[in-house]
């Protein structure tokens, strides 16, 4: 298939490239730079600079690749900076969203795989969260996903666009292989924070509360390989089918705590964490484990690195051959 990918610059964008590639789809990439990285792209794929919500260079790119599906992936994704500048994700999360949208409609092309995240679901009730669990965002990066979740709902009943709308738990880890990895600045994702720290003789692991109604008080989170997935991307999008749309929450089942993962940092890497206990952040839910049966039945959806000591080792091998990321 001749699929473009918006934000294939980024983290999880960029592995999922290599992914498409490796199933032999023609790849074309379409990334601001705005915290992507040129290097991370696959040297097969095409890379054109741009946004993905210019309509005028997306009425000129569809046709001349023959687009037939689109991965956006493309966002802005601090939580934190999404409440002090929730402009900036209404903006670029949505209304960039909406106009990838029109022109995708007006391109006549069915297919959409849509970068979504557990933070739709907010401070859901129960864990694990299926994917019918009530959507009750509580911070403007959450409200933008789920409104973008609602616009190609309607898009798909107008328009007949045929949508697998993927919600991410907690990603990390790195290509097996040592060639792409994480390398967000800031960076405010667990594992690489504790892997940079490690690394740092001053450095220490922040544990943001430690007074939550969990068994070591600690937050618990639900942690997916990056290359895992990325084949449900690949998965999701060849199930596809115009009008149709379907959902799937990307994770393990299995929940760590921040004191856990922690541990786990340390024994992978052979040294130990400095930790700093530090006040709770407002929005942090104190549990958020998926139910992935959804993707394991319908997608066919086999995790190959489902274990933490898979995911924080294939991370570290990236940070420590590359302590400067693509620098
Ligand atoms: N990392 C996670 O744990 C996680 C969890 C849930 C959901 N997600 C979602 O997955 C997607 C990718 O996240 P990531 O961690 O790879 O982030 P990332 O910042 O590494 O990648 C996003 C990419 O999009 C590009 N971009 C941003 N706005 C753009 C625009 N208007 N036009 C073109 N390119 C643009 C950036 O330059 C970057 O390369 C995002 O939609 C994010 O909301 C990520």
């Amino acid at each position: 298939m001749n699929v473009l990918v918006t934000g294939g610059a980024g983290y999880i964008g960029s592995h999922a490239v290599k992914v498409l590639i490796a199933r032999g789809h023609r790849v074309v990439v379409l990334d601001n730079l705005s915290h992507g990285h040129r290097e991370a792209v696959h040297s097969a794929a095409k890379f054109l600079l741009g946004s993905s919500g210019d309509s005028e260079l997306l009425r000129d790119l569809l046709p001349r690749y023959a687009i037939e599906a689109v991965l956006h992936f493309a966002a802005d994704i601090e939580v934190g900076e999404s409440v002090s500048n929730p402009g900036k994700y209404y903006e670029n999360n949505f209304s960039n969203a909406l106009r990838l949208l029109t022109a995708l409609t007006e391109a006549g092309i069915k297919k959409l795989v849509f970068s979504s995240t557990a933070a739709v679901y907010g401070n859901a009730e129960k864990n694990p969260i299926e994917e019918t669990s009530p959507r009750l965002p509580i911070n403007p990066y959450g409200r933008s996903k789920f409104m973008t979740e609602m616009a190609i709902e309607d898009f798909s009943r107008a328009h007949g666009l045929g949508f697998a709308i993927l919600r991410y738990f907690n990603v990390a880890g790195a290509s097996p292989d040592g060639e792409i990895g994480e390398a967000h600045e800031p960076e405010s994702h667990l594992i690489p924070c504790l892997l940079e720290a490690a690394r740092d003789p001053d450095g220490v692991a922040r544990v943001y509360g430690a007074d939550y109604p969990t068994p070591d008080g600690t937050c618990i989170r639900d942690y997916v390989h990056v290359m895992d997935l990325a084949e449900a991307h690949a998965l999701a999008l060849e199930k596809i089918v115009p009008a149709a749309g379907r959902y799937f929450n990307l994770g393990s089942e299995k929940g760590f705590s921040v004191l856990e993962v922690i541990h786990a940092c340390e024994k992978t890497t052979g040294l130990n964490l400095k930790v700093l206990r530090e006040e709770r952040r407002p929005g942090d839910p104190p549990v958020l484990v998926a139910s992935n049966r959804a993707a394991r039945e319908f997608l066919g959806w086999v995790p190959k690195y489902p274990t933490l000591e898979e995911i924080i080792s294939h991370a570290w091998r990236w940070h420590t051959e590359h302590p400067r990321g693509f620098k």
